[in-house]
Parts: structure tokens; C-alpha cells; sequence
């Protein structure tokens, strides 16, 4: 068995090779004076019974060095199994039609990433339904373990999350540090507003972590951040598992915040915490039933 990490996701599948005690595929990645991507496996996989080929599928150029990987890894093995995993998938937020004549943007990226694909890995998936779209052997893991783990001894006093959608993953976040947890009621508006109806939250004189799944915009942290002052929180930190930071969030959310904190799913300067435990842990159950 061996790795293979895209150049989005690089750190993710050398921590898997290190959970794993599997070799890193050793890759050549450059881009044609037209920008048109290139890769090359360096390394002889011709007998491997397994390849996992690792790759963030945002922006939409990486979406397309994993299609070339896939072939890349096909031409070269012929029998070994694929098991891709994909530590951020873009396009999953468009998981149904709003408005006649849409596409389900998340089905159509899923039906490529699964042609080449035996069994296909997803971390804190949008929205788990997706996963209905294919047939092939699929699994979903999460970061909230990890990202308790990192936050354990940092003097957290309550978790939140910002909107009902992500309470399970504050939730779990909050069981794992033995805290308590509440969360928000929010309304998007648009792409980059979102409205906070006010709540009591019992947070006066505490130090809270707010959990989420997705910072775009940062709009939703910067809401929530204001709820949580107005009711007396001393100091607010976020984490998310995937930092996409759009219009120049960080700018905005670094004065509101007493700290900010993502995944590696997406390569940052906030990717402190490496999902590639529970994406090793995944394979090892998938490899025990593929
Ligand atoms: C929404 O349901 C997600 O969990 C995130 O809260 C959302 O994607 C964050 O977006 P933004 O940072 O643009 O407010």
C-alpha cells in the first residue's frame, strides 16, 4: 500500500504515511506555460494492492490534478485498488436545487471522484446526505476528536455553535473536553450575510470556542463572536475543519477574535490540527472490508 498526496493536500498524506508506516509516493507536479496541470508518479506502484490518492478538491483546479492522478495511478497499477480521499470537498455546500434549472453541484463532482474510485473517504462533510448520490463504498470521518484533543489544556470554559446545523459537531467537541455547549439561531440572507437572532447564552466571564464546520466569508464566526460579548464572554477563539477564508476573511476575524484555528483539510496559516488520524483510522476499516 502506498500514498499519494495532490498538491493541495500534500501534509495530509504524509501524516497518513506516518500513521500508517506506508511509503509516500514520490510526485512531480508543474503547470504548462498555458496553466494546464502536469503530473508524474516518481516511484514504481506497479505492484501495490492498494493506492490512496489524497486530494483537497477546492479550487477547482485541484479537482482536476485528482481526475490526473486517478489516470496517472490507473495506467501505472492496473490491479490495485483506489481509495481516494478527499479532505475538503468543494462544491458540497450546493447539495440540492434552490431554483429551477440548478445543478446539484456536489452529485456532479461526486459521479468523477467515484468512476476511478473503489472506496472514497470525506472529512465533516456540509452535509452527510450527499453521500446518498453514490454507490460506491464511501465514509465519512470527522475532526471533532482532534480538534478537542488540541483544545484540551487551553483553558476553554464552553463551546458553541453558531447555527443549529452544526451542533453535533460542537456537541461532540464539548463532550470530549467535558464542557458545556449551546448554539445559535441563524438566517443566511445571502452568500456573505447572515442574520443572529439573540439569545441568552450562559457564557458571562468565560473563554468560548466556537465550532464550525466551513469559514468562508467569516461572516457567521463575526455574528456569533458579537452574541457571545453581548452576553459577557471574556474571550473568543474559532475553529473550523476547513478554512476557506473568502474576501480576505482573516482580515476581518483576526481583530474580533482572540484566535483562530482550522484542519489541514485546507493548507493555511491557521492549519494547526491534522485530520490525518481519523482519515487513517477510516482506511483501516475500509481496508479490512474492500
Ligand atoms: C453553514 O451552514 C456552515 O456551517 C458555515 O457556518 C458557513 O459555511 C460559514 O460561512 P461564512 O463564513 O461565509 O459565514
Amino acid at each position: 500500500m502506498i500514498v499519494m498526496g495532490g498538491s493541495a493536500s500534500g501534509r495530509i498524506a504524509e501524516g497518513i504515511g506516518k500513521e500508517l508506516g506506508i511509503p509516500v509516493a514520490n510526485c512531480e507536479f508543474r503547470r504548462f506555460p498555458d496553466g494546464e496541470g502536469y503530473i508524474r508518479i516518481l516511484d514504481d506502484i506497479s505492484k501495490e494492492d492498494y493506492v490512496i490518492a489524497v486530494q483537497t478538491t477546492y479550487p477547482d483546479s485541484n479537482i482536476v490534478e485528482l481526475f490526473i492522478m486517478h489516470d496517472a495511478i490507473m495506467e501505472w497499477t492496473k490491479n490495485a485498488k483506489i481509495i481516494t480521499v478527499v479532505p475538503y470537498m468543494g462544491y458540497s455546500r450546493q447539495d440540492k436545487i434552490f431554483l429551477d434549472g440548478e445543478a446539484i453541484s456536489a452529485r456532479a463532482i461526486l459521479h468523477h471522484i467515484e468512476l476511478y474510485s473503489d472506496a472514497m473517504i470525506f472529512v465533516d462533510l456540509h452535509s452527510s446526505k450527499i453521500l446518498e448520490f453514490t454507490t460506491k463504498r464511501s465514509y465519512e470521518c470527522t475532526a471533532m476528536e482532534v480538534i478537542a484533543e488540541y483544545f484540551k489544556d487551553k483553558g476553554i470554559d464552553f463551546v458553541l455553535s453558531p447555527d443549529k446545523g452544526a451542533i453535533e459537531r460542537a456537541r461532540k467537541v464539548a463532550l470530549n473536553m467535558g464542557l458545556e455547549y449551546d448554539y445559535l439561531e441563524k438566517t443566511r440572507i445571502d452568500g456573505t450575510t447572515v442574520k443572529m437572532r439573540a439569545k441568552n447564552l450562559d457564557v458571562n466571564g468565560k473563554r468560548v470556542l466556537i465550532v464550525d464546520d466551513i469559514i468562508s466569508t467569516g461572516g457567521t464566526i463575526i455574528k456569533a463572536t458579537e452574541s457571545l460579548k453581548a452576553s459577557g464572554a471574556t474571550e473568543v477563539y474559532a475553529v473550523c475543519t476547513h478554512g476557506l477564508y473568502t474576501n480576505n476573511a482573516l482580515e476581518h476575524l483576526r481583530p474580533v477574535l482572540n484566535g483562530i484555528y482550522s484542519t489541514d483539510t485546507i493548507e493555511s496559516e491557521t492549519s494547526v490540527i491534522s485530520v490525518a488520524k481519523p482519515i487513517s483510522d477510516a482506511i483501516r476499516e475500509i481496508i479490512g472490508g474492500i
